[in-house]
């Protein structure tokens, strides 16, 4: 992970007077309540799926609204893009390459992205695609010479042109080539062409576009930079819905951490999503965060102030106060397909409380007599659990890897039927 924190960080975590250490040790995580997911507001309980879709689940997005990613804009009237460039035999003849610029404004110095999409090159119809929210230019996600080099943000906060050395920096977490062999297209975009991400990154950013005449900070309840990401994703998906060689109705969303919060915050917005898949997205993501282990609210809102809501700050150290937990989140994804994984070196994302907010999540997925995922039991390592709700937690660090995407394609197949 690009800004990922070294473990002296990762186990002392001084974000305030009170609490000086994040708990790593099961023994020490204090007892909790979780909030229910099928009883409305005022305390009915929801037991078929009609009362959920039009009562409860309307009542924990707006919830989320509030309180955690803040209102995201509408779906944009029109989409404005430019199909770029069309090549046919890409990666050896495996691949047809597109990379296509989506435009967020008519403004000309309106923020852009680049949409870069492999589809399997003897694909007789239009094909499922995964969509991906990426840490890097569009460069970064194949070891393909005929991707551009894309401006990226560095460390220091500066745009700059990438060097050649860094193409293909992120190949190993996509997997292109096992995506295509499944007869499956991939499609990327860069998180910081949406806004870059650091404080003060957001006047570079897509949210300025939204602001009310006179306002230059954003005011509690509106959208942080995670929904930011989360609807540049959905910007992503109204493309690939013109593009008549992908199968609009067979499209996946994938983001591994910061990213995966945004995938479940886009997810839980936008149907369109066939399923989506958190990878180790830990705090304000898939983790329970009533269960103090790993990272908690307080380290989150400090070191990325940026990132959400600024009612979210009310509940630095007040977790037990919260109107919601990552279990109501996942389950805005039902009956659509949710998959959760975990890895066993990244205890700051609490693989645990990932767990358990995908277990937590499931009976929503039974009220649509669907299954979830099947057990409150954590399992082992390297033993997938679970239906439309699915978990893991694999060997090795925060990552994406070849056994994760050997996983998601297995899953993507038993959702899409092809
Ligand atoms: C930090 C942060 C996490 C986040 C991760 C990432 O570790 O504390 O909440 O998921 O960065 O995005 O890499």
């Amino acid at each position: 992970m690009r800004k990922s924190i070294g473990l002296l960080l990762t186990l002392c975590w001084c974000a305030s007077a009170q609490k000086t250490e994040a708990i790593t040790d099961e023994a020490k995580v204090p007892a909790y309540t979780l909030p229910a997911v099928l009883a409305l507001k005022s305390g009915q309980p929801v037991t078929d799926a009609k009362s959920w879709t039009t009562k409860r689940r309307p009542e924990i997005l707006a919830i989320y609204e509030a309180e955690v990613y803040g209102k995201s804009p509408a779906r944009p009237p029109k989409l404005n893009y430019e199909v770029k460039s069309v090549e046919k035999q890409a990666l050896g003849g495996k691949a047809t390459r597109k990379i296509v610029t989506i435009f967020f404004s008519d403004k000309p110095d309106a923020p852009k992205m680049d949409l870069l999409l492999y589809l399997p090159a003897a694909a007789a119809k239009p094909a499922p695609v995964i969509l991906g929210l990426s840490f890097g230019g569009i460069h970064t996600v194949a070891n393909d010479p005929g991707v551009p080099l894309a401006e990226q943000w560095t460390r220091d906060n500066r745009k700059q042109p990438s060097a050649e050395k860094s193409r293909g920096g992120e190949a190993s977490r996509w997997q292109v080539e096992k995506i295509l062999a499944a007869g499956y297209g991939l499609a990327t975009v860069y998180y910081e062409q949406i806004e870059p991400d650091f404080a003060g990154g957001m006047k570079y950013g897509i949210r300025p576009l939204f602001f009310k005449p006179g306002q230059t900070e954003p005011e509690p309840g509106d959208w942080g930079a995670v929904a930011a990401w989360a609807w540049g994703a959905s910007r992503a998906m109204d493309y690939l819905e013109k593009d008549k060689d992908v199968d609009a109705r067979r499209v996946g969303l994938i983001g591994h951490s910061r990213l995966g919060k945004a995938a479940i915050w886009a997810g839980a917005q936008d149907a369109r999503f066939t399923f989506i898949i958190s990878n180790e997205s830990g705090e304000g993501g898939a983790a329970i965060s009533r269960r103090d282990y790993g990272e908690r609210t307080t380290a989150l809102n400090t070191r990325f102030p940026h990132w959400f809501d600024g009612n979210y700050k009310k509940y630095n150290d007040r977790e037990n106060e919260m109107p919601f937990d990552s279990h109501m989140a996942l389950a805005l994804m039902a009956p659509r397909g949710l998959y959760v994984a975990s890895a066993e070196g990244d205890q700051w994302s609490d693989p645990k409380g990932e767990f358990l907010g995908a277990a937590n999540a499931s009976p929503v997925w039974e009220l649509f007599g669907k299954k979830g995922i099947g057990t409150m039991t954590m399992p082992d390592l390297h033993e997938p659990v679970g239906d439309s709700v699915r978990y893991h937690i694999r060997a090795g660090k925060h990552d994406v890897t070849e056994y994760d995407w050997e996983q998601y394609l297995k899953f993507a197949k038993a959702q899409w039927g092809r």
